[in-house]
């Protein structure tokens, strides 16, 4: 039996050819690939693509990936109906973990986990989860559902569903860069509990499900709702350095920052920057980027020491008001992007699978004797 690490601090428990982490240096490779050359060059299909295969797809290869995921843009029959008859206050993350399981009773063969069956389910969720959340969210707004048009990427068509107007190049490049910069990214909880899902044996649905339910945390994916409640509780630019320091003073975490494994900038967060920074001129909304990067240097002179700096989630707040996402599909967006993570690691652990069972330290009574309810 290895020594106890709380949280699994350190420990090793998979091996992957999907994505590197140096956290000293801050760096995150896909297959091999810096992060900022895919942000800048590729598109989330490409980069799906590449974490499943193991390489960048030849261009008829992407063509026919691509071609693939927008025959499942569309639910399959009964899921609109089991969709819309949902309450329309749902929170959004309950609303993708429901909706995801429920794919599985549409599928004649949801317990398939041989590798085909495995990538075929894959794209079908990769396809539908998009759809899933702008149809709920048209839904719950009281507004017609928009079809999703197949001639767009999974980035654009989603914003044009959600939004019932085709993006403009600069949002449909930014989304697209964001679900890039969330694919993938090694052991994370959400990531361990699919893997663990389905080390049982178990099938695609359960694993995603599962490591939606994990993504959902505050600590986890939720951490990018809790930016954008921070940055519209700071009342100005100047008032940021106290609001910070009043809070690290109560030993409050600031959402957005800190990471188990980076100890250094977290290299999606410096793409996210750029990004933000360059949305929010363009949107009248540079106040919010003028308070984030005042929290950051507060942050920097009060906790870098640590290790502590802003993560994926710090920048990608504003990020995505700029988009025009309302604040609680920030987390789900990270979902769409995730399932291509999370898919591509449970093919991997079914390549050469073993059942997770760790072990427990017990720390209660032995001999203990059973005393009869009266002389209780
Ligand atoms: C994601 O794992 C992944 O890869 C996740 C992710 C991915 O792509 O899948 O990168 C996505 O989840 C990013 C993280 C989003 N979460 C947040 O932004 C929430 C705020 N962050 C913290 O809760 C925290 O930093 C964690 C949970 C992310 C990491 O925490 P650890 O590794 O368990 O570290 P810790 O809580 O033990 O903190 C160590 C010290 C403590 O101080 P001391 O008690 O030693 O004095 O650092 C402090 C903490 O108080 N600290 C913070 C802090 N994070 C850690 N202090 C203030 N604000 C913070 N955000």
């Amino acid at each position: 039996m290895t020594a106890y690490s709380k949280g699994l601090e350190g420990v090793v428990a998979a091996e992957t050819k999907m994505s590197f982490i140096d956290g000293e240096k801050g760096v995150l490779e896909y297959v091999g690939i810096p992060i900022g050359d895919l942000a800048k060059n590729s598109t989330f299909e490409e980069t799906v693509f590449l974490l499943w295969n193991g390489r960048l797809p030849k261009a008829a290869e992407l063509a026919a990936f691509t071609a693939e995921i927008r025959k499942h843009y569309e639910l399959p029959a009964g899921m609109e109906q089991r969709l819309l008859a949902l309450p329309r206050d749902a929170k959004p993350m309950h609303m993708i973990r429901t909706m995801v399981s429920a794919l599985s009773m549409h599928d004649q063969n949801p317990d398939a986990n041989d590798a085909p069956s495995l990538r075929e389910r894959a794209i079908s969720i990769l396809g539908r989860v998009p759809t899933l959340l702008a149809y709920f969210h048209r839904y719950r707004s009281g507004m017609p559902l928009v079809r999703p048009d197949t001639s767009l990427s999974i980035a654009e068509n989603f914003l044009y569903m959600l939004n019932a107007a085709r993006p403009t190049a600069t949002m449909a490049k930014a989304m697209d860069v964001c679900l890039v910069l969330h694919a993938d990214h090694g052991l994370n909880n959400s990531t361990f509990s699919a893997r663990s899902v389905i080390s049982t044996q178990s099938d695609m649905y359960s694993a995603i499900t599962a490591a939606i339910g994990s993504l959902k945390g505050p600590l986890h994916g939720g951490a990018n709702e809790g930016v954008m409640v921070m940055l519209n509780e700071i009342p100005s630019v100047e008032a940021a350095e106290k609001y910070v320091l009043d809070k690290l003073s109560r030993k409050d975490k600031i959402m957005g920052f800190g990471h188990r494994i980076y100890k250094s900038y977290d290299p999606r967060a410096t793409h996210l920057k750029v990004l933000a920074k360059q949305l929010a001129s363009d949107t009248g909304n540079m106040a919010l980027y003028e308070k984030s990067t005042a929290i950051e240097k507060t942050m920097e002179t009060a906790v870098a020491a640590k290790g502590i700096y802003p993560n994926v989630d710090f920048y990608s707040a504003t990020t995505y008001h700029c988009i025009g996402l309302p604040l609680d599909l920030f987390t789900p967006v990270f979902v769409i992007a995730r399932v291509g993570g999370w898919a591509g690691h449970v093919i991997e652990q079914m390549g050469d699978n073993r059942l997770y069972r760790p072990d427990v330290l017990y720390k209660g009574p032995h001999n203990a004797p059973y005393v009869p309810m009266a002389q209780r």
